[in-house]
C-alpha cells in the first residue's frame, strides 16, 4: 500500500507505478537521505515535537537499514517510488510507530532538496581531489621540459616559439580555475532546505540552524519556497563540469594530434592505447578520444537540466524529479575521465627533438626578427614588413630565416649585423620572452611555483 494512498479508492495503474518511480536511480542518494533523516528526528525531539523514545527508535532502525544497503541486504521496491518513501517504509515495518512520526514537519519535497545538496557536496569534494591529483601531474611533466622549445600555435599554424611547460602550465592555470569555480559552487550550495517543509514551512516549532548545522550546511536557506523550488546549484555544478571537460577535451584533441605522425611530439603509453582489429600497425589514442567524445554527455546533462528548469512555477513540480540522472550520468563520466587521463598524461613519452625539429621550419622566428630590427631602431610596423619581404624570400629559396648568410640579410637592411643569428635561435627566442606569464624558463618556474602553493594550500586543508 502506498504511503499516501489515504486519498485513493483506486490502486495506481501498473504504467503509471512505473513510470512515476524513480528508485531505480535515486536510490544512489540512500546514504544523504539518511542522514537527512537522523538530523530530523534528532531535532524533532530536541525540541519536544516527538518523543526522545521515539527518536532514539528512529535513529537505530536507521543505523540499521544503513547498514543493510551497505551490505547488499535491502531490495528496494518501485511502488514505494522513491529513495524517501522506500526507507520511511522499510523503517516503519522494522520499528513500527515511531517510523510513522519521522515524517512530522517534514515534506519529500525538502527531503529531495537536501538529499540532493548534501550528495552534490560530497561529490564535488571527490571529482576535485581527483582533479588537484591530475594538476600534480601536469606540473610533474612540466618540470622536465621548461627548456622543451615547440612551436606555438595559432591557428593550428606555427606561430612563434615556447616551450612544452609552458603549453602544459596553460591547461595548469585552466584546471586551477576550475578548482576554484568548484569551491565557489560549493559554497553557495552550502544552504539546507531541510524544513522547507512542502512549501510553506511548519507550525511546528523545527530549528532548521540545528539541522543546518548538523548536515555540515552553513545555515538554513532564507525562503521556504525556494528551497524546495530550485535546482540551481545542481546547473552550476553541471556547467562547472562542463567546462572542466571542454578544457579536457582542449588537452584530449592536442594530445590526439601530437602523438600522430604529422606531428609526433609525444608517444602515449602502452598501457593507455588500443590497437586495431585489423591494422597491426595501429596504436590508438582512445583514452583522449573518449574523453573528448564524454564531453559531449556532461554538456548534454546541462542542458537537459537547464531545459526541464525553464518556466516552472514555483515550487516543487514533478517534472523536477528528471534532475538526477543527468548529474549522476555526469558525475560518474567526470571520475572516470580525470583519473585515467592524468594516468595517460603521467605515462607518455615526450619527443624534445621532434618538437625542437618543427620549431625550425613555419618561420616562427619571424616576431623575433623584427624586434631585432625595431631595437636597432626601426620602427616596429617597417620591421614588420621587412622580415615579410625576408620571409618571401626565404620561401622562393627555400631558406630559413637564419639560412640567410649577412650579405642577404644586409641587402634588405643595412641594420643587420653579426648578432642576428643569436637573436634568431629558437632556445633564445623562447628563453628571451620574460615578461610576465611568458615562456622563458624563469617565469614558467614561477608559474609552477604558483601552482604549487595553490595545491599545498588545498593539501594542507584536507
Ligand atoms: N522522487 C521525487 C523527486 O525526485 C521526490 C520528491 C517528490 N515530491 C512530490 N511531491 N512528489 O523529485
Amino acid at each position: 500500500m502506498k504511503l499516501w494512498s489515504g486519498r485513493f479508492r483506486k490502486e495506481t495503474d501498473a504504467l503509471v507505478n512505473d513510470f512515476n518511480s524513480s528508485i531505480q536511480f535515486d536510490a544512489r542518494l540512500y546514504r544523504e537521505d539518511i542522514e537527512g533523516s537522523m538530523a530530523h528526528a534528532a531535532m524533532l525531539s530536541r525540541q519536544g515535537i516527538i518523543s526522545a523514545g521515539d527518536a532514539e527508535k528512529i535513529l537505530a532502525g536507521l543505523t540499521g537499514i544503513l547498514a543493510d544497503i551497505e551490505a547488499g541486504n535491502i531490495e528496494f521496491s518501485a511502488d514505494n517510488e522513491d529513495i524517501h518513501m522506500n526507507i520511511e517504509t522499510i523503517l516503519t515495518q522494522r520499528i513500527g510507530e515511531a517510523g510513522k512520526r519521522l515524517h512530522t514537519a517534514r515534506s519529500r519535497n525538502d527531503q529531495v532538496a537536501v538529499d540532493f545538496r548534501l550528495y552534490l557536496k560530497r561529490q564535488i569534494g571527490e571529482i576535485r581531489a581527483e582533479l588537484l591529483h591530475f594538476q600534480q601531474v601536469l606540473l610533474d611533466q612540466a618540470k622536465q621540459h621548461t627548456e622543451t622549445v615547440m612551436p606555438g600555435y595559432t591557428h593550428l599554424q606555427r606561430a612563434q616559439p615556447i616551450t612544452f611547460a609552458q603549453h602544459l602550465l596553460a591547461y595548469a592555470n585552466m584546471f586551477c580555475r576550475d578548482v576554484t569555480r568548484m569551491e565557489d559552487c560549493m559554497a553557495r550550495m552550502n544552504e539546507c532546505p531541510l524544513g522547507s517543509c512542502a512549501l510553506a514551512g511548519t507550525t511546528y516549532p523545527i530549528d532548521r540552524f540545528a539541522t543546518a548545522a548538523e548536515l555540515g550546511f552553513d545555515r538554513p536557506m532564507n525562503n521556504s519556497l525556494d528551497g524546495v523550488s530550485d535546482r540551481d546549484y545542481a546547473i552550476e555544478f553541471l556547467s562547472d563540469m562542463s567546462i572542466l571537460m571542454m578544457h579536457m577535451s582542449r588537452l584530449a584533441e592536442e594530445t590526439i594530434l601530437w602523438c600522430s605522425w604529422e606531428f609526433k611530439f609525444i608517444d602515449l603509453d602502452d598501457a593507455y592505447s588500443t590497437g586495431s582489429s585489423i591494422m597491426p600497425q595501429k596504436k590508438n589514442p582512445d583514452v583522449a578520444e573518449l574523453v573528448r567524445g564524454k564531453t559531449g554527455r556532461v554538456y548534454g546533462a546541462l542542458m537537459s537540466l537547464l531545459t526541464t528548469m525553464k518556466s516552472l512555477p514555483l515550487a516543487y513540480n514533478k517534472d523536477m524529479q528528471e534532475d538526477k540522472e543527468g548529474v549522476f550520468d555526469a558525475i560518474d563520466t567526470v571520475k572516470m575521465c580525470i583519473p585515467v587521463f592524468a594516468g595517460m598524461i603521467e605515462t607518455m613519452t615526450v619527443h624534445p627533438e621532434n618538437m625542437r625539429a618543427a620549431a625550425n621550419r613555419g618561420f616562427i622566428n619571424a616576431t623575433d626578427c623584427a624586434d631585432y630590427l625595431t631595437k636597432k631602431g626601426m620602427p616596429f610596423r617597417d620591421a614588420y614588413t621587412t622580415v615579410g619581404n625576408l620571409v618571401y624570400y626565404c620561401q622562393e629559396n627555400g631558406k630559413t630565416l637564419e639560412d640567410l648568410s649577412l650579405e642577404e640579410l644586409q641587402k634588405i637592411s643595412p641594420l643587420f649585423e653579426q648578432d642576428v643569428y643569436e637573436a634568431l635561435r629558437m632556445e633564445n627566442c623562447a628563453m628571451n620572452r620574460a615578461s610576465f606569464g611568458g615562456p622563458a624558463k624563469t617565469e614558467t618556474e614561477r608559474q609552477i611555483g604558483v601552482i604549487e602553493s595553490f595545491l599545498k594550500e588545498r593539501a594542507d586543508e584536507a
